[in-house]
């Protein structure tokens, strides 16, 4: 089986394709630019794969605020032109999306099922879910939220919280972290491991079509993430809460943005470890 993954150098699409071996055809955008919707159609029907997986997408949060149109292009366009392939082809599409989706102020918090009432705030979120909507125009399709992505330690071009605040933690004795955002950071190799049992590409039965939340377990805030990554990596750096409105982040934030993974969890797959036990994880290969 071929499995087409677009995105394959970034955090989620590199362990892709690093679990997925031999079947994965990888793609990103020094190898093809799924904004040019023409060149996407022609690679697609040339490569003739059984499935796409398309992990890339345009994420620099901020920076979309200044570039909407460029940003919607890749999360938004380029899943049109992926859908026309997967429909020439007959072929499923995994999309994935973030818990960006869900904006709105929870309350009282609860994790967000897939069926509640979308809310993005800002040009990622609203791009992210522009394209979760074209996904869903596909006849075969899976559509993956997941929350706060962080890769192996020895993923050398990953960006993420956990790369930051070590580094961070190295140079400063006191770091101020944001404590009024509630999510659910997620390892990646445990998301993949997830997307393989949940799409079938593990050999097993797929899932039915549709939407799933799929994050690590349990839920946390980025400040008390932060000083769970100290203590992992047993800096002696103290975190110092201060609110969103203090942090002053070009885009929104959602404040509540915790997903609710019963209907991944009742498929029966590999069950996603707590968050404090996944980031022990990603410490012991750090620390090896
Ligand atoms: N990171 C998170 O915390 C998080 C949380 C929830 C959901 N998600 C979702 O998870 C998925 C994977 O995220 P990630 O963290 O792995 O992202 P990532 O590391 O930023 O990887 C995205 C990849 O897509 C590539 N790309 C960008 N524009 C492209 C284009 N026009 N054509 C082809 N490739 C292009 C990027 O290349 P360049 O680097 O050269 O631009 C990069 O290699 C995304 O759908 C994201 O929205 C992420």
């Amino acid at each position: 089986m071929s499995i087409v993954v677009t995105g394959a150098n970034g955090q989620l699409g590199s362990e892709l394709c690093r679990q997925l071996g031999g079947r994965a055809l990888s793609l990103d955008i020094d190898t093809l630019d799924l904004t040019d919707s023409h060149a996407v159609v022609e690679r697609m029907l040339a490569l003739r794969p059984e499935a796409i997986v398309n992990c890339a997408a345009y994420t620099q949060v901020d920076k979309a605020e200044s570039e909407p149109d460029r940003c919607r292009a890749v999360n938004a366009g380029a899943v049109t032109s992926l859908v026309e392939a997967c429909g020439s082809l007959d072929c499923p599409l995994l999309q994935i999306s973030t818990d960006y989706v869900f904006g709105a102020v929870r309350q009282p918090p609860r994790p967000w099922r897939e069926d509640e009432p979308t809310s993005p705030q800002g040009v990622y979120a609203q791009t992210k879910l522009e394209g979760e909507r074209i996904a869903a125009g596909c006849p075969k399709h899976w559509i993956v939220r997941t929350c706060g992505l962080y890769a192996r330690p020895t993923d050398p071009r990953a960006a993420n919280f956990v790369r930051t605040m070590v580094r961070l933690g190295q140079q400063r004795r006191e770091l101020a972290v944001v404590a009024d955002q509630h999510c659910t950071p997620t390892y990646v190799p445990h998301l993949v491991r997830a997307l393989l049992f949940l799409t079938g590409f593990d050999g097993g039965r797929p899932a039915p079509w549709g939407v799933y939340h799929v994050t690590s377990a349990g839920q946390t805030t980025w400040c008390d993430f932060a000083a769970e990554i100290f203590r992992r990596a047993q800096l002696p750096a103290t975190v110092r809460p201060i609110t969103t409105a203090e942090y002053g982040a070009t885009a929104a934030r959602p404040s509540y943005s915790v997903l609710d993974t019963s209907a991944y969890d009742r498929l029966g797959g590999p069950a996603m470890p707590d968050w404090r036990d996944a980031l022990a994880e990603y410490f012991e290969e750090f620390l090896r």
